[in-house]
């Protein structure tokens, strides 16, 4: 069956007996959540800063888009201060169903909530919205189909005004063969987590491009039992592309933010204090296990801030 990018990888990974509602995310790639806790103590850090701007409400908002296996929000639970703990609303929200073991104070839900107020985060969520691929020809672009069994791909049709819009705008293609994804589809994923955020800030973090270094091919991959795959949408595998975090967050402001910061995730974790310095060798005497658990420690935070690795996610992160 040939079918758009967008519609088969919605039916691959979302579908009845999709990737992401059979499978989980851990068995297959690492992300800066499972990567190590340190990603979470982060997270109780923009926290902190959020309920500070916001005056300290009663109750103060932690949603999770995206949530895979709810592993951040159990982790942010276990490490915030109870004066902090027992204010959180804690949401998650996931297409996939409710990870058994959850805390019970979790709500897990398969839409955004409205009228957030705190903190949304949504970590490797926006790459795994479907979306659809164009190429250029000598005609313009025009779409490409795939072959849900063989990955096999063809020239489909021309584009829709909103997405020739959109590629017009956020990803010109001017040689014959260059391919785009087109990031529609995230925006307005994107748009309508900011119009569900009353007061505070919504971040996205994902592996970006900006306008002016798109991939010249495209960046379409495919993950299975932590390998690269050839993405195939037969729901064997996970099938991702970068975010055009840019694209986005203009799709934000749009929707009512009243300020934008796009950074990296090294630049970011290290303003919250993640910065993988080694401990003291002083330690290695007094407490040697305790030297050893800093030492794990400091190895893990380098791992989040490696510039060539997931310390060059982009962070976008937008304030109502
Ligand atoms: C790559 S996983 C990230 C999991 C987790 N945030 C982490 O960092 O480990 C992406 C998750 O987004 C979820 N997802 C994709 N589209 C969604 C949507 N429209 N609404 C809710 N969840 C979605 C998938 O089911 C999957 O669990």
């Amino acid at each position: 069956m040939w079918l758009t990018w967008r519609a088969a990888t919605e039916r691959a990974l979302y579908g009845e007996d999709g990737f992401y509602l059979r499978e989980r995310p851990s068995g297959h790639f690492r992300t800066s959540v499972s990567a190590s806790a340190a990603f979470a103590d982060a997270v109780v850090a923009l926290l902190e800063e959020v309920d500070a701007e916001l005056g300290g409400p009663d109750v103060l908002d932690l949603v999770d888009v995206g949530a895979g296996e709810g592993m951040l929000v159990t982790r942010v639970l276990a490490a915030a201060k109870p004066a902090l703990r027992d204010r959180l609303r804690v949401t998650a929200v996931d297409l996939s169903p409710r990870p058994e073991g959850l805390p019970a104070r979790v709500a897990w839900r398969r839409s955004v909530p409205v009228g957030i107020t705190g903190l949304v985060i949504a970590n490797e969520w926006l790459d795994n919205v479907p979306l659809d691929v164009a190429e250029q020809t000598a005609d313009g672009p025009r779409l490409i189909m795939v072959d849900i069994r063989t990955g096999e791909e063809r020239l489909g049709g021309p584009l829709r005004p909103a997405d020739r819009a959109w590629l017009d705008r956020w990803w010109p293609l001017s040689r014959v063969g260059s391919r785009a994804e087109i990031g529609r589809p995230r925006c307005e994923a994107w748009a309508s987590v900011l119009v569900r955020l009353k007061r505070g800030r919504a971040i996205a973090i994902d592996y970006a491009h900006p306008v002016d270094n798109r991939p010249l091919c495209g960046t379409l991959t495919g993950y299975r039992d932590g390998a690269v795959v050839t993405p195939i949408p037969d729901g064997t595998c996970d099938i991702t592309a970068h975010v055009a975090l840019d694209a986005c967050a203009d799709a934000g402001r749009r929707a009512g933010a009243i300020s934008t910061t796009l950074s990296t995730q090294r630049d970011a974790l290290k303003a919250l204090g993640i910065n993988g310095a080694r401990p003291p060798i002083d330690l290695a005497r007094a407490d040697p296990r305790g030297y050893v658990r800093a030492l794990a420690r400091a190895s893990e935070e380098g791992e989040l801030i490696d510039p060539s690795g997931l310390g060059g996610f982009g962070w976008l992160i937008q304030r109502r």
